[in-house]
């Protein structure tokens, strides 16, 4: 028997080889290769040792699982001994196939832990006094030389902010950007640890780190600035250990140096000023011989919040965009355009006489004259200062700051520039994209690249509503209705885990979720009134995304830790909304509604009173799941009670729901709040308004997610397709039509008849309305992840062909691999082909319209074929069912029952 498993990929807490994390028991992934069909994994064995040779010459000596019967290849919980501060722990694993043959061990991974006490910190935060009567203050910049007399074995450093921080060593950068990233800082901060080893030298050595005010003490949303502190601090730690068995640490303290630099200011949302001329040439290098008065920095104590392991992914450069064109303005700027609407930064590149300055300005649309459009920036202002040092060719990004944009107009610029001159630094938190769809509309491709350009514009650190004007705050609402369309399109495990605890940080004493998070000083503020409709801790839709989240992370990466740590908060917001409602109607107050729908009010207590329903039937699930029965049977009644109060006070004797909106018919279809006979008089009444509104939608961020998915499950596909190919007002592919590369906060953003919105909210990169693409992945392409099964050990397959679509190729990197689904429908026949892949130690169940009459090739009927891996199951007039192994198989079917049916 030939060896058939190879492990590819091992991951710890989600992540490649993670350092100083926290987590007492981290969950160890791998995945698994195999030419063969149903390959799967019967056994596994990990082994965890505290150094790489030990484990080489196989000692456990921190945790051997020895040989588990178990086909679990992802979140096995690490079950040593306890885990230690600053430890290093290396693992290895084998499995053993369906047949008992053992595959060769693993490479060896490793985690590493961080600083685990409060403790085991020696270092002090340190930053540098306010210079007076300075409005915007310059970022500090702190440098430490010491000195390293014996070859380093390893090191460590730990390093966070409260701010930003851009930490050197000896030179280069190291880390992310936007580190620490945003939490709320009054409750934790996140440490972050980097491996130094290779970039220590015996003889002088220097740290250096500027601090930015970031969301700490810059301007954070519509609210101002000093949100949470006054002025930016670091804490750094390393340690240094040597082969002789010795080690040192190097901390912050006030035996660093401070003094302001280049960076005149840095503002996430007011941009940056720079004069080249003030750099402190080599302040991060040895040999520096200061030009500056550098001072003794500020101590401060009394930082009493978490110091934790980084949840979330670093932020990083994800890509480059070159210019498209570029065109000189009559007033002597020059207008570039990127082809894309986009968000990070500019690259500039200029030679000139020194004290010279250049304007870099950012927006994301022209006015009709062919000037930058600033209005719907409110006062944000997305302009970036460059002063020349005068010297060659100059090059500058700023540092502390980011801009949503599709034009760059350079103001002053001297002499002629080209289309070299810039380049577009497309920055986001690091996720691997781990969804591709194509099909043969162009329009459709365009339609999820804007999606997907959604998602890179506001997965930083945070979800946020928007890059651009002076908001960009972690909207729940916008999160929750997104999260199943960014995890089909990137790996989200751990940005969301991380938001989590965001949403986590901001929950009430009363149980009530808020409708941002982290808080971005409203709550500490108590800036919510009832009465104004806004900033409430308990909006319907908002406050849900601390249900819907975890059990989107359940469904998508079969992840139980996350409904067990978020278990209690989720049952605290289900009895607020319970205590919170009469006779289980929600009442009407505090909530948005849905959001920015189009011509189309949805009554605010139907729509509060479904949502309620809908995290009331997760959280019964979730208890299930969870193997708490009696709290699942109790939350099973009080789905029922609401539901049925639901059908009371909303559900005339017809069937019409009150509000009569598109959105009330979607919500209460998907949230199973009808009776069949009511649902069957829903989906007529939902298809009757889009016919009478000239097959268009008008529904807003919270209906937009449901309503395809509702149509197509209730038998209305034609009725979906022509809805998302709609290319008159309002639809998707009328933003397209004009241009759009990213999705636009409001079907009206822009028209032919009206030009802009008011300028008061209007942004055009807005991912809500985007949640369109859950349904393309999971309804169009047809790749489902099983809730039964979850983290797609079981998908299911189910493409729903239609419209004028004929091709369609998507495919879904699981973390047991990549699924793919190509399906193609013959314009001349009607006959179907689909072409699937299924990962190993994975199984599925594939629905192929119409009768499946060959499998790979081989012709035959139900139950005649003898294909490995693929086991025909009972299959309707409509759809061929068949249980399939890993591997990958070709089905043809002829469609013509289907056609006739739908
Ligand atoms: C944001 C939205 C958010 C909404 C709440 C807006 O200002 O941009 O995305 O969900 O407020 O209604």
């Amino acid at each position: 028997m030939t060896v058939s498993l190879t492990i590819v990929q091992c991951l710890t807490e989600y992540a490649n080889n993670p350092l100083g994390i926290d987590v007492s028991r981290p969950r160890l992934f791998w995945r698994l290769e195999s030419s063969d069909r149903s390959a799967a994994q019967a056994f596994y064995q990990i082994m965890v040792a505290s150094s790489q040779e030990l484990l080489e010459q196989g000692v456990a000596d921190r945790w051997d699982s020895g040989r588990v019967a178990s086909d679990q290849s992802i979140h096995i919980a690490y079950a040593g001994e306890t885990l230690r501060s600053e430890q290093t722990y290396y693992w290895k694993v084998r499995v053993w196939d369906t047949h008992g043959e053992a595959s060769a061990w693993s490479q060896t991974a490793y985690w590493s832990m961080g600083l685990l006490s409060r403790a085991d910190w020696k270092a002090k935060w340190i930053g540098r006094k306010s210079e007076k009567g300075v409005d915007m203050q310059p970022p500090p910049y702190l440098r430490k030389s010491f000195q390293l007399t014996k070859a380093v074995k390893r090191a460590f450093v730990y390093a966070t902010a409260l701010g930003l921080y851009d930490l050197r060593l000896n030179g280069s950068r190291i880390g992310a950007l936007f580190a620490p990233g945003w939490t709320d800082y009054e409750t934790r901060v996140q440490v972050q640890a980097y491996e130094i080893t290779d970039q220590l030298t015996v003889g002088e050595n220097v740290f250096g780190a500027i601090l930015g005010d970031g969301w700490y003490a810059g301007t954070v949303g519509f609210l101002g600035e000093n949100v949470y502190g006054e002025r930016p601090f670091l804490l750094l730690q390393a340690r240094v250990e040597y082969f002789d068995g010795t080690s040192e640490r190097i901390v912050s303290d006030s035996s660093w140096q401070a003094a302001k630099g280049a960076i005149l200011y840095s503002d996430l949302i007011k941009g940056e000023a720079y004069d080249a001329r003030l750099e402190p040439t080599g302040w991060d290098q040895s040999g520096y011989q200061a030009e500056v008065a550098w001072e003794v920095p500020d101590v401060r104590t009394g930082y009493n919040g978490l110091l934790v392991g980084t949840v979330e992914p670093p932020v990083r450069i994800m890509q480059v965009l070159k210019p498209v064109s570029f065109r000189r303005t009559e007033a002597g700027t020059f207008i570039y355009d990127m082809g894309q609407n986009m968000v990070g930064w500019t690259e500039l590149t200029v030679s000139g006489v020194a004290g010279h300055q250049v304007t870099v300005s950012h927006a994301e649309m022209l006015n009709p004259d062919g000037s930058l459009y600033l209005d719907n920036l409110r006062v944000a202002v997305q302009q970036d200062h460059y002063v020349l040092k005068g010297i060659g060719e100059e090059r500058y990004e700023p540092h502390f700051t980011f801009h949503g944009f599709r034009y760059v107009e350079l103001i002053g610029y001297p002499g002629e520039p080209d289309l070299a001159t810039i380049a577009g630094k497309v920055v986001h938190s690091d996720m691997a994209e781990t969804g591709r769809l194509e099909t043969n509309d162009s329009m459709v491709n365009r339609l999820h690249a804007n999606i997907t350009w959604g998602q890179r514009g506001n997965f930083l650190s945070v979800p946020t509503d928007c890059p651009q004007r002076d908001e960009r705050l972690g909207w729940t609402g916008d999160a929750q209705i997104f999260a199943r369309t960014a995890a089909y399109n990137m790996n989200v495990s751990r940005f969301f885990s991380k938001y989590m605890q965001d949403i986590l940080d901001c929950q009430q004493p009363s149980g009530a979720f808020t409708d941002v998070a982290p808080d971005a000083g409203w709550i500490r503020h108590k800036m919510w009134n009832a009465n104004l409709n806004w900033f409430a801790p308990d909006n319907a839709g908002w406050g849900d995304a601390g249900v819907i989240i975890p059990w989107t992370l359940y469904v998508m990466y079969g992840d139980t830790r996350i409904l067990e740590t978020n278990y209690k908060a989720m049952a605290d917001w289900v009895n607020y909304l319970r205590d919170n409602s009469e006779d289980y109607v929600r009442p009407d107050y505090a909530n948005y509604g849905d959001w920015l729908s189009i011509d189309a009010d949805t009554p605010k207590e139907v729509l509060a009173t479904a949502y309620f329903a809908y995290s009331t039937q997760l959280l019964a699930k979730i208890a299930g799941v969870l193997g708490r029965k009696d709290d699942q049977i109790q939350y099973e009644t009080l789905f029922a009670a609401i539901a049925q109060a639901f059908r009371d006070a909303f559900v005339g004797s017809d069937g019409r729901i009150h509000g009569e909106t598109q959105a009330v018919y979607v919500l209460s279809l998907q949230f199973n709040l009808l009776t069949d006979e009511q649902n069957k008089l829903a989906i007529e009444y939902l298809t009757t308004d889009i016919r009478t509104r000239g097959d268009r939608l008008s529904t807003g961020f919270l209906g937009v997610g449901y309503l395809l998915p509702a149509l197509t499950e209730h038998r209305k596909l034609d009725v979906a397709y022509t809805l998302l190919t709609q290319e008159e007002f309002p639809s998707w592919m009328y933003s397209i039509k004009h241009g759009a590369t990213t999705i636009w906060e409001r079907w009206d953003g822009w028209t032919e008849h009206k030009g802009f919105q008011t300028p008061s909210m209007n942004s055009f990169n807005h991912y809500s309305l985007g949640s369109v693409g859950e349904w393309m992945f999971r309804y169009m392409a047809g790749i489902e992840a099983d809730p039964a099964a979850p983290g797609f050990k079981h998908t299911i397959i189910r493409p729903r062909p239609g419209g004028s679509l004929d091709r369609v190729k998507a495919s879904y990197d699981s973390l047991y691999g990549t699924i793919e689904v190509a399906w193609h429908l013959s314009a001349s026949s009607s006959v179907f082909r689909i072409e699937v892949t299924i990962p190993v130690n994975s199984t599925a169940t594939i629905y192929v319209p119409g009768r499946v009459y060959a499998i790979d090739g081989v012709k035959g009927t139900s139950g005649s074929w003898e294909i490995e891996g693929c086991q025909p199951l009972e299959s309707t007039e409509d759809e061929s069912c068949f249980k399939l192994g890993a591997g990958r198989y070709i089905f043809e079917s002829d469609l013509l029952a289907v056609q006739a049916s739908v």
